[in-house]
């Protein structure tokens, strides 16, 4: 079972302002299907709650913070706070994700699969 795993992006630091890249394969372990993001975020907003049966994601905090606990069905915990835009979180297939995000934390998502509904497992009970 692949694993989650924390990662550290190359970041460009100067008197303008940092920029950090990542590249398909190489950075992240997917080709990348899609991308998403969520803005606009509410204090202590909780969001996840569910697992994917195939799609593979790079989560990136931009702004704010997110902290993040995964689990899978052995029973085993990954957590993990994202605090840095160069920090991103591997989650893999059949790891159930939930989020607590700060005030107008800004989420970046890279998805391995185009959206599809039936890719999730939304009740636990399934998982
Ligand atoms: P969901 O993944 O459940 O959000 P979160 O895990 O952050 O709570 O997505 C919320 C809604 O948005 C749900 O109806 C599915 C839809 N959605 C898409 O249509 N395309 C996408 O790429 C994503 C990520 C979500």
């Amino acid at each position: 079972m692949k694993r989650p795993e924390s990662y550290q992006f190359q970041t460009k630091l100067d008197a303008r302002g940092d920029l950090s890249f990542l590249e398909e394969l190489k950075d992240v372990p997917f080709e990348i299907k899609r991308i998403y993001w969520i803005t606009g975020i509410p204090e202590q907003q909780v969001r996840g709650g569910h697992a994917h049966k195939t799609d593979e994601q790079v989560i990136i905090c931009l702004k704010g913070q997110a902290q993040v606990i995964l689990d899978n069905k052995e029973g085993e915990v990954f957590e993990c706070k994202l605090d840095s835009a160069n920090q991103g979180l591997y989650i893999p297939p059949m790891w159930w994700g939930k989020m607590v995000f700060s005030h107008e934390a800004l989420l970046l998502g890279l998805s391995s699969e185009e959206f599809s509904e039936q890719d999730y497992i939304r009740k636990r009970d399934e998982f």
